[in-house]
C-alpha cells in the first residue's frame, strides 16, 4: 500500500513516526507493507517531529496525481486546501484518511458523495474524539442499535481549562493561558472556547448516528468563555460539575441537539472526566448505556486513530462498510426539535439587589412566564461577597434553581429579567442535565 501524507504537522508527523517506527508490527496486521510514498508541506525548511527521507518530502500538491499512491492522508486542517486535496484525490480513485471535522461539518455532503459516486472510500475516525474509537463504535460495532442518545464532552481543550479552572482555582484568563503553553489550545483559542470545534464534532456523530445532515447553524451552541471560577464552584456546592456537553437525544422522531456548558450529576461517569480526555455516552436500544473515553486530541492519540483507518483500508474493511454507513440518508424522518422547546431545569445566577421586594421582582418575572422556582440560595459564602455600588446600596449573589422548563420560555423570561432594575450583571443561566 503506497500513501501520501499531507500536512506533517502535529497529526501528520506523529502518523510518520508510527507508520516508520512500527512497520513490521503493521505489515504483521496487515498483510502488507504500508509505505509513505510522498509527504506535502508548506514550509521545507521547518524541522520535522519525524524521520522521513527528505526525498519524499515536498512543498509540491501535483505528487498527488502520481498513479502509483493508493491512498491520500489529508492532515493539513482547514475546510479550502483540504477540500481541493480530497475531493482531487478522489476524482484520481484514491482513497482518503482525514482527521479534519471542519472539513467533514462544511463539505460533508460532497465529500462523502464524490466517493460514493466513484466507488471510494473515506476514512475520518480521528475527526471525533482523537484516539477514542467512537465513529467505529457507532458506525460499526453497535449497527445493531438505534442510537437512541449520544451525550459527550467532545473538547479536551475546554475540558482541561474548566479543570484547571475547578481544581486549581484558576482564572478563565489563567486556565486559557496554561492549555496554551501546553499545546492544547492554539493562539486564537476561539474555536474551543466559543464551542464551534465541539459542535462540528457534534454534526459528525448526528450525521453517522441519526442519518441527519446539519449545520452547527441549526443548532443551540454556547461556549465556555463566559464561565467564571464562582459558578464551577456553586455547581460543586450543588453537587454537580460543569462541563462542555454535546446532546443528541431522541425523542420519538424528533432530536433534541445543543452543544452548551452544563450542570452534569457529580456521581455521573461524565461528571468525572477531567484534564483533556473525552467521554462519549452512548445510549443504543438494544445495547443501552456505553461509555467511550480517551485523550481526545494530542499527537499520537489522534495519529493512533489516522493509522487504524489507514489499516482498515488496508486490509479492505473500510471499502466494505462505508458504502453502508448512514452518512446519506434522504430521508430518516427524524428531524430537529426546535430549540424552544428543549426541556431542563436550570441554574440561574445574579446580582441582586439586597433589598425588600427584589426576590418577588424575580419570582414575578419567572412566574409570569411560567417557570416555577425549585430552590433558591443567597448570601452564601460560595457566592462570594456582596458589591457595593456607588449610591451605597449593594449588590448580592443570587442563585436560583428552576424546575422543568424549555428554552423558549427561558429565553422570553431572560429578556424581561434583562429589565429589572433590581438585577446587575452578571446574569447566568446554565442547563442542569438530569
Ligand atoms: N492536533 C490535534 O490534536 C488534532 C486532533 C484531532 C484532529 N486534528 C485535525 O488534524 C488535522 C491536522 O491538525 P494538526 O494539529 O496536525 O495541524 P498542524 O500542526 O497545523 O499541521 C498542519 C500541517 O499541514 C501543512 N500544510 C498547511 N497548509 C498546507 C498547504 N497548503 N500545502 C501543504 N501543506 C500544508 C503544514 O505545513 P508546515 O508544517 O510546513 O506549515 C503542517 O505540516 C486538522 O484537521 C485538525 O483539526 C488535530
Amino acid at each position: 500500500m503506497k500513501i501520501a501524507i499531507v500536512g506533517l504537522g502535529t497529526v501528520g508527523s506523529g502518523v510518520a513516526q508510527i507508520l516508520t517506527t512500527h512497520k513490521a508490527r503493521t505489515a504483521a496486521r496487515t498483510g502488507t507493507n504500508i509505505d509513505i510514498v510522498h509527504a506535502v508541506v508548506r514550509d521545507l525548511k521547518k524541522p520535522r517531529d519525524c524521520d522521513l527521507p527528505s526525498s519524499i518530502v515536498t512543498d509540491d500538491l501535483a505528487v498527488l496525481n502520481d498513479p502509483a499512491i493508493d491512498t491520500v492522508v489529508e492532515l493539513i486542517g482547514g475546510t479550502t486546501i483540504a477540500r481541493d486535496v480530497v475531493l482531487t484525490a478522489l476524482k484520481n480513485g484514491k482513497n482518503v484518511v482525514t482527521a479534519n471535522k471542519a472539513l467533514l461539518c462544511v463539505h460533508g455532503d460532497e465529500v462523502f458523495r464524490t466517493a460514493r459516486e466513484l466507488g471510494r472510500t473515506v476514512c475520518f475516525e480521528a475527526a471525533v474524539a482523537g484516539g477514542v474509537p467512537i465513529i467505529e463504535a457507532v458506525g460499526q460495532s453497535l449497527a445493531s442499535n438505534q442510537v437512541t442518545s449520544l451525550e459527550g464532552i467532545l473538547n479536551g481543550t475546554c475540558n482541561f481549562i474548566l479543570t484547571e479552572m475547578f481544581l486549581k482555582e484558576k482564572t478563565y484568563n489563567d486556565a486559557v493561558r496554561l492549555a496554551q503553553e501546553k499545546g492544547y489550545a492554539e493562539a486564537d483559542p476561539t474555536m474551543d472556547v466559543a464551542g464551534t470545534d465541539a459542535a462540528q464534532k457534534l454534526t459528525v456523530l448526528v450525521r453517522l448516528a441519526f442519518g441527519l445532515r446539519i449545520s452547527t447553524d441549526d443548532f443551540l451552541v454556547k461556549g465556555i468563555d463566559s464561565l467564571t471560577l464562582t459558578d464551577l464552584q456553586q455547581a460543586a456546592h450543588l453537587g454537580y460539575r460543569v462541563k462542555l456537553l454535546c446532546t443528541a437525544k431522541l425523542h420519538g422522531d424528533k432530536l433534541e441537539l445543543h452543544c452548551q456548558p452544563t450542570f452534569i450529576r457529580r456521581e455521573q461517569p461524565l461528571a468525572d472526566v477531567d484534564d483533556a480526555y473525552n467521554m462519549i455516552e452512548l445510549h443504543g436500544d438494544a445495547v443501552g448505556k456505553t461509555w467511550f473515553s480517551g485523550m481526545g486530541a494530542g499527537q499520537m492519540p489522534t495519529a493512533s486513530a489516522v493509522v487504524a483507518d489507514i489499516i482498515s483500508l488496508a486490509v479492505g474493511r473500510a471499502q466494505l462498510t462505508f458504502p453502508r454507513l448512514t452518512l446519506l440518508e434522504e430521508s430518516t424522518g427524524i428531524t430537529i426539535l426546535p430549540k424552544e422547546e428543549i426541556q431542563r431545569r436550570f441554574y440561574l445566577r445574579f446580582s441582586a439587589l439586597d433589598k425588600p421586594g427584589t426576590l418577588s421582582r424575580i419570582a414575578n418575572v419567572l412566574g409570569e412566564h411560567k417557570i416555577s422556582i425549585s430552590s433558591l440560595i443567597q448570601h452564601d459564602e460560595t457566592l462570594g461577597p456582596p458589591t457595593p455600588s456607588t449610591d451605597d446600596e449593594s449588590y448580592v449573589p443570587m442563585v436560583i434553581i428552576t424546575h422543568l422548563a424549555t428554552e423558549g420560555q427561558m429565553l422570553a423570561a431572560d429578556k424581561d429579567l434583562a429589565k429589572l432594575k433590581c438585577l446587575a450583571p452578571p446574569h447566568v443561566r446554565l442547563p442542569i442535565r438530569d
